[in-house]
């Protein structure tokens, strides 16, 4: 299996070059080498590698900024998928989207044929996204996933360690509600789909339970703590999405039901709290 990765010095290219089966031939292409805006940087990339499989990990991911500059976003996010659909040549593409592209006025986890609404140009550019990879039928796949981070690149997890690092208490939104995804089970997941040719159309995909950003920051200050991580204790302080404003608006609650795709590939992930914990230790262990 030829598999080429697009947006490989990201969280989840990272995850997914290092998670990568022994039987895939793998190339991984950062924003330098396969602009996913570019439709010509892009044909030029897969005429010269002819993957079986294209992995799609490129993303606009600056969900505030998008708010300033949607037109950079849509460029990545929109167009990006839409131009690996056109030179795809018959390899399988495999992208992912957001459980931004809902709204959040939902009291049960979302399911694929639930209705979208994005709240933010994000959410809309990763929404938009979407259907030309859905168009390609047989030979597209999504998977909706939510709230990334890994050892490698900015994230929540990283942010609240440098802030819980440096300061005696952190506020932190508690009435956002979700799922926290490690970028190496999200990879897993990737791979289980690129080894399934009968796997396509719309997936979500997150880690198991579910959290508000809140509950989220007092596992990694007791997760972080217990690894001696943290050097002093740290109070984490619940506050409303209202005390805290943000240029894009965030869905309240955007848990993603996956219960079809765990069926479908036959595989799970941890618990978030658990992939925490794994996540951290191997960043620990980075740093000697
Ligand atoms: N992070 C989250 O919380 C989250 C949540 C739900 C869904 N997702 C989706 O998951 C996917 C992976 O996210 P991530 O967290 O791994 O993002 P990330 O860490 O921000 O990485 C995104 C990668 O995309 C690359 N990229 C940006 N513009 C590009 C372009 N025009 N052509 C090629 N590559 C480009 C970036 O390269 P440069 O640094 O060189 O620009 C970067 O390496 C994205 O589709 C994202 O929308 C993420």
């Amino acid at each position: 299996m030829k598999v080429l990765i697009t947006g490989a010095g990201g969280q989840l290219g990272q995850e997914l070059v290092r998670t990568a089966p022994a039987d895939a031939a793998v190339t991984a292409l950062g924003s330098a080498d396969c602009d996913v805006g570019d439709p010509d940087s892009v044909a030029r990339a897969i005429a010269r590698h002819r993957p079986d499989v294209i992995i799609n990990a490129a993303g606009y991911t600056a969900v505030d900024k998008a708010e300033s500059e949607p037109a950079v976003a849509h460029r990545v996010n929109a167009l990006g998928p839409a131009h690996l659909a056109a030179a795809a040549g018959g390899a399988r593409l495999l992208h992912v989207s957001t459980d931004f592209v809902f709204d959040g006025q939902q009291g049960r986890p979302w399911r694929t044929d639930d209705f979208t609404d994005p709240l933010s140009a994000y959410g809309r550019s990763k929404l938009a996204g979407e259907a030309p990879v859905l168009a390609l039928g047989n030979a597209g796949a999504v998977l909706r996933t939510s709230w990334v981070y890994s050892k490698f690149g900015g994230n929540f997890v990283k942010t609240m360690l440098r802030l819980m690092s440096s300061r005696p208490e952190v506020r932190v939104v508690s009435d956002q509600v979700g799922a926290p995804t490690w970028a190496r089970g999200l990879a897993e997941a990737l791979w289980c789909v690129a080894a399934r040719q009968d796997v396509h159309g719309l997936h979500h995909w997150r880690d198991a339970g579910a959290a508000s950003w809140y509950d989220f920051a007092v596992a990694i200050a007791e997760e972080a703590s217990a690894l001696q991580m943290l050097k002093q204790p740290v109070s984490v302080l619940p506050i409303g999405t209202l005390d805290y404003p943000t240029p894009a608006r965030r869905p309240a609650y955007s848990l993603l039901d996956c219960t079809a795709t765990w069926q479908q590939l036959q595989h799970s992930p941890p618990h978030w709290r658990v992939q925490l914990r794994s996540m951290l230790l191997e960043l620990k262990e980075d740093h000697g």
